[in-house]
């Protein structure tokens, strides 16, 4: 198991050692601050509201959602919703990490990815495939070719069959080299994108809390870190953060000038 939980109620999957389990408290205590722009913010609600109408949806013979996409850039929150959706489901997430699936068991690929989700049927969850372009990614060596086309129709069949409480979700930063038969498995898809000005002002706030700052600060601090990822700017206010109490000071925007140049974001 990669990661043991606290909660000893939950069977251990057996053969499934790159999961990781949450409770429904460990991802409570992820998504505390996280910011879901309004679109997501919308359509994970009408998610929750449908989930909570089965029976009328039963009636009207329409079937219920429970395959979340989610794509976009690095940082911008698509592990994290697979947290809060859990969260808010009160459901265990059981997370892991299609690229770590496929390297180490090549050849069993398949039969893991199986595994899984015959877990996931068994045992209402979020099932949470992270990292899932890695089913996408070119492979030179003809068995790997193969083997990956194996993989995909496995992934094709599993999805077709995935019924019963669990969800499942996943995450992508590379959607466009999704096979498009596994795209169109996904009821809900959800996009990301690095925040905007609001989005940013709102993180920002989070991020400092209740620490000591000079007047203003939110708001240059957005405009300092236009253009980086939340994690980017969680990464950069931390470091701000540490040089104002190392300095026994308020927390002012050249805290936050000197944390970003010293960060050196991707561009
Ligand atoms: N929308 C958000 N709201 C609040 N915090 C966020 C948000 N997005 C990212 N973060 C912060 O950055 C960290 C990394 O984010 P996360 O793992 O969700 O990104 P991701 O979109 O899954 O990135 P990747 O594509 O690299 O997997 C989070 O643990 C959180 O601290
Ligand atoms: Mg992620």
């Amino acid at each position: 198991m990669g990661k043991t939980s606290s909660n000893q109620r939950l069977p251990r999957a057996k053969g499934i050692d790159m999961a990781a389990y949450y409770t429904v408290k460990e991802c409570e205590s992820r998504v505390k601050r996280i910011v879901l722009p309004d679109r997501n913010r919308q359509i994970v609600e009408e998610f929750i509201t449908i989930l909570g109408m089965k029976e009328r949806f039963k009636e009207h013979d329409v079937p219920i959602p429970n395959k979340i996409v989610m794509f976009g850039p690095p940082g911008t929150g698509k592990t994290l919703t697979a947290f809060y959706v859990a969260t808010r489901l009160e459901l265990p997430l059981l997370l892991v990490r299609l690229d770590a699936v496929i390297h180490s068991h090549l050849g069993e690929t398949a039969s893991n990815v199986r595994k899984i989700f015959e877990y996931a049927k068994a045992t209402p969850c979020v099932l949470f495939l992270d990292e899932f372009d890695a089913i996408a990614r070119t492979r030179e060596n003809n068995d790997e070719v193969k083997e990956m086309s194996r993989v995909v129709n496995t992934l094709l069949q599993c999805l077709d069959e995935f019924e019963g409480d669990s969800i499942f979700m996943a995450a992508t930063n590379l959607e466009t080299e999704l096979d498009h038969a596994i795209w169109r498995r996904f009821d809900t898809k959800m996009a990301y994108s690095l925040p905007d000005e609001k989005e940013r002002d709102q993180y920002i706030s989070l991020l400092i809390g209740g620490f000591g700052q000079e007047d203003h600060l939110q708001s240059i601090a957005a405009s300092i870190l236009q253009g980086s990822s939340y994690a980017e700017m969680e990464q950069i206010v931390l470091k701000a953060k540490r040089k104002a109490i190392i300095e026994d000071s308020l927390l002012r925007a050249d805290h936050i000038e000197e944390a970003f140049a010293e960060y050196q974001p991707k561009r």
